[in-house]
């Protein structure tokens, strides 16, 4: 559902390994419907909720604009569908809450992944692999990571079925391009996020509502801290991978290098060398499908569950409502009691 960009990505990795069959496709807009239900050879074609009745589907991709996504969540869960809901999980606070109480009254065996698709990418899984696996930097105290995109292209993506323009109108950097940070960041420590503060600014992109670069800094359940700037309207763009910086009591990464050592206990000061994984391969749809459907065929977790999506979420969108009202704010923790 939702053929866009993102949706079109989604369907190609799902014809690409067979593991699945499309066997409808669900988009407002009926041209693109059409033309993806040509290439993708998909006859069942609907443009309203009649497609969560289609008892022929099982599964549903969410790929519905940020502002989108409640509805057709609260609908799949309603027909017992599997559902993969494209990150941020939604854009409210009320939004976040209430799909997470839905889920809590659902079937327990829908698999449920919100799509933070940069813990596919093979070098952060490796990050993830030492930080959290083999402990190698000690506890961690200290992490950067941005969100460093140009997408002033998106001043032209306005909606033809609706005359919107989500992308300007709606859309915080913060929760929709730096939830992908803030998600690594909790994912690589395995803590939680309590509280942000921050400070955004208006320089580069003009045409958006709200301002075009955000930087907020995170307070962690274990008292370690974060920082993390979403910037829409640089000239460039900068791979996640260049600007990650953990820092921990006996190791420090800084993007694809490694220093362990106890300096300045120790004689020398730890030497940098690389992890050793390619870290430009940034956004893996076929690896993120494969584990959603793995999940589903072997009735396991997927990689990002309900309330890792929710907590991830919920700290982006947290920190957008401090950078509106200059203030701190206090993370709600969803649990895992699901
Ligand atoms: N994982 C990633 O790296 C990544 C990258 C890009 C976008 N995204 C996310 O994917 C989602 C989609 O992004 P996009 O850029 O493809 O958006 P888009 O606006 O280009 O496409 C959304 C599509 O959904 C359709 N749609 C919206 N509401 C609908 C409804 N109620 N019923 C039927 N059709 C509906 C629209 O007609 C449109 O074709 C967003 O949540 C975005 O944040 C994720």
């Amino acid at each position: 559902m939702g053929l866009g960009r993102n949706g079109i990505a989604h369907a190609r990795a799902h014809k690409k390994y067979g593991k699945s069959e499309i066997v409808a496709l669900c988009d407002r807009d009926e041209k693109k419907l059409a033309r993806y239900g040509k290439e993708l050879g998909v006859s069942r074609l609907y443009s309203d909720e009649s497609f969560f009745e289609d008892p022929h589907i099982e599964a549903v991709s969410i790929n519905t604009g940020d502002i989108d996504h409640l509805k057709p969540f609260m609908l799949a869960l309603k027909h017992g569908k599997h559902i993969l809901v494209e990150k941020p999980l939604a854009n409210t606070v009320e939004e976040v809450a209430m799909m997470v109480e839905s889920v809590r009254e659902a079937d327990s065996n829908l698999k449920i992944q919100v799509g933070f698709i940069l813990r596919w990418n093979p070098a952060f899984a490796e990050i993830f692999r030492l930080a959290r696996t083999e402990k190698a930097l000690g506890d961690i105290y200290y992490m950067e990571s941005d969100y460093i995109h140009n997408l002033i292209y998106q001043k032209h993506q306005t909606d033809p079925a609706t005359g919107h323009n989500w992308y300007l109108e709606d859309e915080y950097p913060m929760n929709g391009g730096g939830c992908h940070s803030i998600d690594l960041l909790r994912w690589f420590s395995g803590k939680e996020i309590v509280g942000v503060r921050g400070f955004s600014t208006h320089f580069a992109f003009p045409e958006m509502r709200h301002d075009d670069c955000q930087v907020a800094l995170f307070r962690f359940e274990d008292g370690s801290i974060a920082k993390v700037a979403s910037l829409y309207g640089v000239t460039c763009e900068r791979l996640p991978m260049r600007s990650l910086r953990l820092y921990g009591t006996i190791g420090t990464i800084d993007g694809d290098q490694i220093a362990i050592g106890r300096y300045p206990q120790d004689e020398e000061e730890a030497k940098f060398r690389p992890i050793g994984v390619d870290p430009t391969r940034s956004h893996p749809f076929d690896l993120e499908i494969l584990d959603w459907l793995d999940a589903i065929l072997a009735n396991r977790p997927p990689l990002v569950d309900m309330i890792d999506g929710a907590n991830s979420t919920m700290a982006s969108l947290c920190a957008c409502r401090a950078l509106d009202e200059n203030t701190t704010v206090e993370i709600p923790v969803f649990g895992k009691d699901i």
